[in-house]
Parts: structure tokens; C-alpha cells; sequence
């Protein structure tokens, strides 16, 4: 990806596996029709993982879990404008009865059992997760919320968010949370979404655009886009350049000592879920995303995984000099690649989505998927690295196409380009 060296001395070096350079070679294969290089990267991804759902246990994950959730570093917040249940928000809290047990993580497996949080104090950072509903999304509220945060579960529909919630409150008894719809197929729906959340007035710490489609039949969203790329890039853009003002406002104040020097600011993380998938796609070809005829489900899923990395390398590029006074950056940006995770991502996947209870043994489960993201949540150590590719908690090659400064630019500007007539606004990112 783009600057793979973070402002700090903590240098960020992308360790490729075995794994990894194989994916990258067929990745590479030109020769090969695109659809083959999908199916040889994905088929070699589950080979490779299938040993690790199998045998690494759910335990050992959730207790990576937990001691991410302990460990987590949260950014200093400013009083009085937080998600607070006695400020005029009441209905911000969800409105459930709480359990008695008071602890953090109430699941069997879990490990050692979370310090209680309180939840009666209203200074939270505050988290954004698109897609929180099901899957990655549902874990990584989970854990944002074990750790302190106010999560905004950002979800198309009210009544999956609503279950979803209520499973988060039998397990884990903590309801400092709440719901404002968002659907990334519709310009009008995150756009209302932005400005929604604009008006509560609340900062925004950690944005993690998460939700997804894949292999989708050929669809158009409300706008014209074809649908992956539609959802699973241009509403997230669209989503983090709204919330962007949000974000920059939240991470201008900084705490000061006793003596009124400021100290390390407050800080935003931006977390775009991409996906291995990317490398299948050696060109940016914007005929694949315009013309019907060469639509291919795995091919424009790939599409919209490496517009996800592009995204990250370039919006990090032009967040570089927000810095506080020592020279730390103020809003990092990072991908990551959850691994293949046994989620209703595969709902349109003939064969796989078949499978089920057999498809949660050959895959990673949710919680072993959502690892990677929480940690760009959460882990001190990630603070100041912007930029990266991550997967299984580490730094990750990306393909060469995404790594290309100039298609990262590409991708960007198209992305304006297709914007401008729809949003007024969009001419102010290029
Ligand atoms: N699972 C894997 O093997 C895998 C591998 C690589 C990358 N990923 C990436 O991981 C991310 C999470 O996926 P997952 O595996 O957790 O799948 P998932 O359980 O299907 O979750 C996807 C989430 O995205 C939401 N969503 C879909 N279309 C939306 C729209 N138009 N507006 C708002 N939300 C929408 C879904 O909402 P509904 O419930 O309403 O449909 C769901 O909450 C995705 O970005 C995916 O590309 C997954």
C-alpha cells in the first residue's frame, strides 16, 4: 500500500506468507481468464485456514478477544458531548433491562472475565459500525462496546439491528448503544445517515466500515452503480468523507497537564474491511463496473475489495499532516482482511451457502474474523500506523495494482468523477 512507513519510528513492514506469495502470483496470471484467478485465490485461502478454524479453538480467539478489549486504548474525551442518556438523548441507551451480573463478557469460553464497565458514565468515545448487525460487524461492536465505546450500529435494517442488540445485551449485559439506519446501496440514505449523526452533535473516535456484499447477482444500486461497487466502496466513501468534518472536530481537542501543555491529542481510527480478494484483480478496469456485459460476481467483488485498499492508501496519504504537537498523527486509516469467515456473506455463493453447519467447522467464525479489525480498533501498538494492509494481526502485502500509487489516485479520482453529478459536495474531494 501507500506509505507503509507510519510518521513515528514504528516501522511497518509487510510480512508476506507462503500463502500470500502464491495468491499474489496467480494474482498476476494475466493469462488466466479473471475468474479463475478468483476462484484459485479464494479456493487457496480456504485450504489454508481450514487447519486453523479446526484446531485453534473459539477459546483462544475469544480470549485474544478479551485481552485486546483490556489492553485497549482509548482516546482522551472531551466532557458534555458524548452520547449521554441524561443530555437529551434518552433513547441512545438501548432501552433494554439490564442483567444482574454486571461483567463485561458473560460467554462460556471467554476467558478471564472483563472488569465491569460502567455504564452510567456518559464520557464515551464514540464508534461507528456499518454493518454491525451480523458477522465481523456484530463481533466488533461487541468488543468496541466491552472496551468502553459508544457504538452507532450504522444498519439497513431496524428490525436485524434490533435483534442484534438484544443478542449483544444477553451476552455481554451492556447497552450503551444504539441504531440510526444507513443503507450504502442509496446516496440519499448515507447522506441522510451523515447528516443525522451531524446533528446529535456527538465526536466520532473510530469508524469501521465493515459492511459488505459478495458475488452478488448483476444489480444496480438506487444511484446506477453496479451494487458491489456501489456498497461495498462508493457508499463508504461517500459515509467517511461525510463524517470526515465530524472526525477532524473530534480530534482537535487535546487534553492539557496542569501546566496547560497539551498532551497527546485525541485520535481516530478509520477501519476499512477489505479483503484478499483484491489481488485477483491485476488492472483497474472501470469497463468492468460500467459495462453489463462484463460483469463477473467474483471479478467486481474483487473490484470494490481493491477500491477499499486504494481508499485507505490515499485517504491516509492526505491525512498525513494532521499531526498534534508531537508529531503524532490525529486520524489514522488502515484495511484489513478478516480471512474466510462463516457469515451470510456466502448467501449468494452456490455450493457454499449450502453447506451450513459444515461451513462454520471449514471456516473462521465470526469472532475469529472480526480479530484483525479490533485490533486496528483497539491495540496501543497500531496507534500511529496508518496506511497498512493488515491480516491475522499483522501487516500484509497487497497486490501491485493496489500498491500502485498512481491507480490508488485512480481509483479516487474516478470515484469523484462518478459522484460529482449526484452530490454536490463531491467536487470539494477531489
Ligand atoms: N466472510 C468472509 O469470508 C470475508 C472475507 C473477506 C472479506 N470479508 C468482508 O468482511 C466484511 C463483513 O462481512 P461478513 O463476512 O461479516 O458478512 P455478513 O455477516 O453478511 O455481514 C455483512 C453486513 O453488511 C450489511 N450490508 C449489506 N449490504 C448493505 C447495505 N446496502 N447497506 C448497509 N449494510 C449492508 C449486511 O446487512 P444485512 O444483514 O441487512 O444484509 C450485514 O450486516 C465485508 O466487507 C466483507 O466483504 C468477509
Amino acid at each position: 500500500m501507500g506509505d507503509t512507513t507510519p510518521s513515528t519510528s514504528n516501522v511497518v513492514v509487510a510480512q508476506p506468507s507462503v500463502v500470500d506469495q502464491a495468491q499474489l502470483w496467480i494474482g498476476r496470471q494475466t493469462a488466466l481468464p479473471n475468474s479463475w484467478r478468483c476462484n484459485l485465490i479464494g479456493g487457496l485461502e480456504f485450504l489454508s485456514h481450514f487447519g486453523e478454524a479446526l484446531f485453534e479453538g473459539r477459546i483462544s480467539t475469544r480470549s485474544r478477544i478479551t485481552r485486546l478489549v483490556r489492553m485497549a486504548d482509548l482516546p482522551a474525551i472531551e466532557g458534555g458531548h458524548t452520547p449521554n442518556p441524561g443530555a437529551g438523548h434518552n433513547n441512545d441507551y438501548y432501552p433494554r433491562p439490564r442483567r444482574s451480573s454486571g461483567f463485561g463478557q458473560t460467554e462460556e469460553g471467554e476467558g478471564t472475565p472483563l472488569a465491569p464497565v460502567d455504564q452510567t458514565d456518559s464520557r464515551r468515545p464514540v464508534a461507528i459500525v456499518t454493518g454491525a448487525n451480523s458477522g465481523c460487524g456484530y463481533e466488533t461492536t461487541k468488543a468496541l462496546l466491552q472496551a468502553g465505546y459508544f457504538v452507532v450500529l450504522a444498519c439497513r435494517s431496524a428490525l436485524a439491528a434490533e435483534h442484534a442488540m438484544d443478542r449483544i445485551v444477553q451476552e455481554t449485559d451492556l447497552r450503551h448503544m444504539t441504531f440510526m439506519e444507513l443503507d450504502l446501496a442509496s446516496l440519499e440514505s448515507v447522506q441522510g445517515f451523515v447528516e443525522a449523526y451531524r446533528r446529535r452533535g456527538w465526536p466520532l473516535h473510530v469508524l469501521v466500515n465493515n459492511a459488505g456484499i459478495m458475488n452478488t447477482p448483476y444489480a444496480r444500486t438506487a444511484d446506477g452503480f453496479e451494487s458491489q461497487w456501489g456498497v461495498n466502496h462508493v457508499g463508504h466513501f461517500v459515509l467517511t468523507m461525510g463524517l470526515l468534518p465530524v472526525i477532524k472536530r473530534t480530534v482537535s481537542w487535546s487534553p492539557s497537564d496542569k501546566q496547560g501543555n497539551e498532551k497527546r491529542s485525541s485520535f481516530a481510527r478509520i477501519i476499512n474491511v477489505s479483503s484478499v480478494a483484491h489481488v485477483s484483480e491485476p488492472n483497474f478496469d472501470p469497463a468492468v463496473l460500467e459495462d453489463p456485459a462484463k460483469y463477473h460476481p467474483l471479478v467486481n467483488y474483487g473490484m470494490s475489495k481493491l477500491a477499499n485498499i486504494c481508499f485507505t492508501a490515499e485517504l491516509s496519504r492526505r491525512l498525513a499532516a494532521d499531526q498534534d504537537l508531537q508529531g503524532h498523527r490525529r486520524i489514522t486509516v488502515n484495511a484489513c482482511h478478516p480471512g474466510p469467515v462463516s457469515t451470510g456473506l456466502y448467501r449468494y455463493t452456490p455450493g457454499l451457502s449450502k453447506l451450513g453447519t459444515l461451513l462454520d467447522m471449514i471456516l473462521l467464525s465470526p469472532a475469529q474474523g472480526a480479530l484483525t479489525q479490533i485490533y486496528l480498533c483497539l491495540a496501543p501498538e497500531v496507534r500511529d500506523v496508518s496506511g497498512v494492509y493488515f491480516f491475522d494481526l499483522e501487516p500484509r502485502a497487497t497486490s501491485e495494482t493496489a500498491r500502485n500509487v498512481q491507480v490508488q489516485k485512480q481509483v479516487w479520482d474516478y470515484t469523484v468523477r462518478q459522484l460529482t453529478d449526484k452530490l454536490p459536495q463531491a467536487k470539494d474531494w477531489a
